[in-house]
């Protein structure tokens, strides 16, 4: 299978130009002016972006959560991840009670085998760390291709300190990369009672139960663990001003923790809570919101390079039933988490470059470049000649008002509802397969159930 791409605009992280990509057989094989090569399918980009497809690495794919579980499935999810520009997704694996590493991971892959629409790799969470497991952590990052691990500092299966100290000397030995969800649990737990005793339940109170200040110490803590042990860690959807303070004081040490943070940090504020009705809950995730001051100091740490990656932390719950809890009034009890992965890339570009935040550049590099670095993926993450053909022909003036109702998310809202966005992506390639095209006044899924592939990834950091 042959594809020529003429005269788009190719963008990659260090700089843009405009150029012919030619594909064979799943790889960019050539790039270069006014190449003269015969293509089964020949695409004009004139006026058009070229993009390599975004890389979701955080996403919550089926996960069973708070007595529920996310709605998106392998189909559904990487469905409408095709139709949002996202041609790989890098979803959590949470290892349960007496399970494997390998387990856990042959559990995954047969949640995804014959949906999944577009390429995945898992990320094992470690939630039952025994001694054995903690020993799997060499085969996970040289032979099962997944060399990155979460954990969480809060919620019922979290971790001690002292198993992730045990954990990040590991992953040190082989090059691995330890994900951490950085709350402190102490401080939510207090703040939970004290709410619980003075009966406020409302959604609000999720973000006031949640102070920015249980993340600032999270980070710092765990970024001391770093810089005992000498090790990396990435802070996952890191959504505070003083939680960044914390991230940029151990970079500037020359301590490796890194960072990622979610449109949702960057663009909404804890307002939201305050919707009518029962609407606050809509935005119940953890982290919760936080302040337009906390949304600058997120845009300005991408781009000081302090945040490396902009990922989803996509967790869809149906308002109606699920998050509004059939009436239920307590934010304890309302399950954590929001859609998000089909709105990533035109939140991004419209957002951050139409508006001036970031560079078109700086915008693959967050969404592709750093994130196929920093996770393994040796194939994906730019137009080189080389790596897998996943390219988004990007429409930078097409607009489009969001509406739940014109996105493939198996979930009853969106965070971005009414909001018009100026670019599209226009064709998505997987592969060199097409998955997804515009078409009228939306983006339609013209893929294949059960094409995406597993992606074995490398790691990146032997020292
Ligand atoms: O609220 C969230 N973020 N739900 C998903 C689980 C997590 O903590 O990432
Ligand atoms: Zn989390
Ligand atoms: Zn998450």
């Amino acid at each position: 299978m042959s594809l020529l791409i003429q005269n788009g605009l190719v963008v990659t992280s260090t700089g843009s130009y405009t150029a012919d990509v030619y594909v064979e057989d799943g790889k960019i094989k050539t790039i270069g002016a006014n190449l003269d090569i015969a293509a089964q399918t020949i695409v004009d980009a004139k006026g058009k972006y070229v993009l390599p497809g975004a890389i979701d690495p955080h996403t919550h794919l089926a996960m069973p959560f708070m007595g529920t579980s996310a709605q998106d499935d392998y189909e559904t999810g990487t469905i409408a991840a095709a139709c949002g520009g996202v041609t790989c997704v890098v979803d959590f694996d949470l290892q349960q009670k007496g399970e494997s590493i390998l387990q856990a991971l042959e559990r995954k892959k047969s949640w995804a085998k014959d949906k999944v629409v577009v390429d995945y790799s898992l990320h094992p969470a470690i939630m039952d760390p025994r001694p054995e497991v903690i020993e799997e952590i060499k085969d996970a990052i040289q032979k099962y291709g997944t060399p990155s691990f979460k954990i969480f500092m809060v919620y019922d299966f979290r971790v001690d300190d002292a198993t992730m100290i045990r954990l990040l000397k590991e992953t040190k030995k082989y090059g691995g990369l330890v994900q951490v969800h950085a709350e402190n649990v102490h401080i939510i737990d207090h703040l939970n009672e004290e709410f619980e005793k003075a009966g406020k339940l409302a959604p609000y109170y999720h973000a006031k139960s949640r102070p920015n200040i249980a993340e600032e110490e999270a980070v710092s803590r765990a970024a001391k663990m770093v810089e005992m042990t000498g090790s990396r860690i990435y802070i996952v959807h890191l959504s505070s001003k003083e939680g960044l303070d914390r991230v940029k004081e151990a970079r500037n040490k020359g301590v490796n923790v890194f960072a990622e943070t979610c449109p949702q940090y960057l663009l909404l504020d804890e307002e939201r809570y305050k919707e009518s009705g029962f609407n606050g809950a809509k935005y119940v995730m953890s982290p919760p919101l936080r302040t337009k001051e906390s949304n600058k100091a997120l845009w300005e740490g991408i781009n000081q390079g302090h945040v490396q990656v902009v990922a989803t932390d996509h967790c869809p719950f149906d308002i109606k039933g699920k998050k509004d809890m059939n009436g239920t009034d307590d934010y304890k009890k309302i399950p954590n988490g929001a859609p998000g992965i089909e709105t990533l890339l035109i939140l991004m570009h419209s957002e951050g470059v139409v508006k001036g935040r970031i560079s078109l550049e700086k915008m693959v590099d967050v969404l592709s470049t750093a994130t196929a670095k920093m996770f393994g993926l040796a194939d994906k993450g730019d137009i080189q000649v080389g790596k897998d053909a996943d390219i988004v022909i990007f429409d930078p003036k097409q607009k489009f008002t969001i509406t739940q109702e014109k996105l493939h998310m198996n979930v009853d809202y969106t965070p971005y509802e009414g909001m018009q966005v100026t670019g599209m992506p226009v064709q998505v390639f997987s592969r060199g397969k097409k998955v997804s095209e515009w078409k009228d006044d939306h983006v339609e899924f013209v893929g294949q159930k059960g094409y995406g592939r597993f992606v074995k990834r490398i790691p990146l950091n032997k020292k």
